[in-house]
């Protein structure tokens, strides 16, 4: 079952063309990469879906109903969460209230139950409950990010470069993770700069150079493409 489906999708700041007529589908269950270099439209692609930014034209249809038009808020509440690139947390919150902000389309009760969930997946956090998030490291607060948009329920979670600027034990940290919401029946649309870890574990993968899908494959088949090795994977 096509979960997301984009079409035709173009995407510009002023006169510049940020993406440019790219199509794309993700299936319930899937984890989804698309790869690309810095400045490649991946972070568009990925605000754009979310509702912050709008398109020039183009559909983007979740679980059949179109998303262009509708605010931010409305698409959390449809299913559908962002954690955004560089973390963007609040700092001067603690732990707990940065995941409550994470749960504001949902009841108290909802988020209870959600924050158990959350903890379980995160036992890091939850020894720092009360911590201001300004404080956590930069492995902690990825994950106080990827925290709260689960605090929402996503049935898609949307993930822009959780890997950044982390030493590598904590990038397989965060990929175990990743790996265990998929298992446990998120939907999930990796971003990622690191594409031999986003192609180990994507069902499928797109490539996304200067605003253009270019290649698109299975996690295992990109792995192994020459173009995508020597522009990618260092050879
Ligand atoms: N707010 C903005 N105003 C003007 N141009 C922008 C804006 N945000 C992004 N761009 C431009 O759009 C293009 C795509 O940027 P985007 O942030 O989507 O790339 P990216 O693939 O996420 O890159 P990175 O890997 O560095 O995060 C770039 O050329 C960038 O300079
Ligand atoms: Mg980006």
């Amino acid at each position: 079952m096509t979960m997301l489906s984009v079409q035709d999708l173009h995407v510009s700041y002023g006169a510049i063309k940020a993406v440019k007529g790219i199509s794309f589908d993700i299936d319930e269950g899937e984890v989804v990469t698309l790869i690309g270099a810095n400045g490649a439209g991946k972070s568009t692609t990925l605000n754009t879906v979310a509702g912050l930014i709008k398109p020039d034209s183009g559909s983007i249809k979740f679980n059949g109903e179109e998303l262009v038009g509708i605010r931010p808020h409305k698409i959390v509440e449809r299913g559908l969460a962002l954690c955004p690139e560089g973390r963007r947390v609040f700092t001067h919150m603690t732990v707990s209230e940065n995941l409550d902000m994470g749960g504001y389309t949902r009841t108290d009760a909802e988020n209870n139950e959600t924050l158990e969930v959350v903890y379980e997946h995160f036992p890091r956090l939850k020894e720092r409950t009360n911590q201001m998030a300004g404080t956590l490291s930069g492995g902690e607060q990825q994950m106080l990010a990827m925290g709260r948009a689960l605090m929402s329920r996503p049935k898609l979670l949307m993930l822009d470069e959780p890997s950044m600027g982390l030493a590598p034990i904590l990038v397989d940290e965060i990929f175990e993770i990743i790996q265990a919401l998929n298992k446990s029946g998120t939907t999930i649309f990796l971003v990622e700069q690191n594409a031999n870890m986003a192609l180990k574990v994507a069902a499928r993968g797109y490539v996304l150079e200067t605003g253009k899908i270019v290649k698109t494959g299975t996690g295992a088949g990109l792995l192994v493409d020459d173009d995508v090795r020597k522009a990618y994977l260092g050879g």
